[in-house]
């Protein structure tokens, strides 16, 4: 939906006189995502309480201007023609987390590494099951994010969301009709935000905790290009394959378009170079599907969102 500059313009003024948020115009998104890529939101919001979020929502909500989610950026691209509407990205009170016995409670834009060595120094098993996917707890919330150890879905007891039009509600695990790599959260369009999310975790001593970090650590280490810009993995594994061992036994490895290319360590990376576009990330990934469907006959699903205005769309 194309929507007009004054209609964004005059919307940006409202949230400005009724937010305590910080509202800017025309905010470059390449820094808020681990690519690096993508142009600017027309309006960008760090929305740092529950009432400020509930109030953007309702606003945007009754002018029909439409509002993305960012979460710790790892799971996105972004067009260079960046995204209409309104951006959103939680920090302040959404930032925080408490722990009462078994029972995590986690803001939206906790950062899950965070939360998973915090959990693991409190002697609470479970969250560690997920280590290694960068991401928020919104974030991994919404994408159900996880490892071959087990997926956000395992500990997760419910999450208070914020619907589109303002209201809270609660979303126990059942509604959100979670498997991998999904959530029904991405069926609804648009999406309620994450506020908060409920974990029930397991007492465990918190050394063996870490030493399974400590080991998943290291074969992370070994097996992704982790000291390269990327997104984590470009496509979802389809059934019981891996989607990085047969992108690479079509011999795909260091293909590459632009500053863009197949990882030489992961084939399920892609990585960037200066001079990289989010254009290009999209040419290679549609080229990689091609030739993996040719060769195997198997569909490759992208794992990455693409957000924001695409010139074919
Ligand atoms: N493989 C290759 N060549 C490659 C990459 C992998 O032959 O270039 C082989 C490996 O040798 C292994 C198999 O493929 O036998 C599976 O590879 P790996 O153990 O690296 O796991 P994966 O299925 O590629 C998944 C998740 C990762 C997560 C790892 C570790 C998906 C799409 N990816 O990768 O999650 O870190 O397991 O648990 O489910 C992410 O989602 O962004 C992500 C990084």
């Amino acid at each position: 939906m194309i929507q007009s500059t004054d209609l964004i313009t005059e919307t940006a003024q409202i949230l400005k006189d009724r937010l305590e948020s910080p509202v800017s115009l025309r905010e470059p998104l390449a820094k808020y995502t681990t690519f690096g890529l993508g142009g600017c939101a027309d309006v960008f919001v760090n929305v740092g309480t529950l009432v400020d979020l509930r109030t953007l929502l309702a606003v945007a909500f009754s002018a029909g201007v439409p509002v993305t989610v960012l979460g710790d950026g790892s799971n996105v691209l972004i067009s260079d023609l960046g995204v209409r509407g309104i951006v959103i990205k939680l920090a302040g009170e959404f930032n925080t987390f408490t722990i009462d016995g078994r029972e995590v409670e986690a803001g939206g834009s906790v950062g899950m590494s965070r939360l998973i060595a915090e959990t693991a120094r409190a002697g609470l098993a479970g969250l560690e099951n997920v280590y290694g996917v960068p991401g928020s707890v919104g974030g991994c919330v919404y994408m159900n994010a996880g490892t071959r150890y087990g997926w956000t879905s395992d500990t997760l007891v419910d999450v208070l969301v914020v619907q589109p039009d303002g209201k809270e509600s609660l979303m126990s695990r059942d509604d959100l009709e979670m498997s991998y790599r999904h959530s029904r959260l991405q069926q609804m369009n648009p999406a309620p935000v994450v506020a908060r999310a409920r974990f029930r975790l397991e007492s465990e001593d918190s050394s063996a905790i870490r030493s399974r970090i400590a080991e998943r650590a290291k074969a992370r280490q070994a097996s992704q290009p982790l000291n390269h810009r990327s997104c984590g993995c470009m496509f979802t594994n389809p059934g019981s394959d891996s989607a990085g061992r047969l992108i690479d036994e079509c011999g795909l490895k260091g293909l590459s378009e632009g500053s863009v290319s197949v990882s030489g360590k992961h084939a399920n990376f892609f990585v960037t170079d200066e001079g990289a576009t989010a254009a290009d990330v999209r040419k290679l990934a549609e080229r990689v599907r091609n030739r993996v469907r040719e060769r195997t006959g198997i569909t490759l699903d992208l794992e990455v969102r693409l957000l924001g205005e695409w010139p074919d769309e």
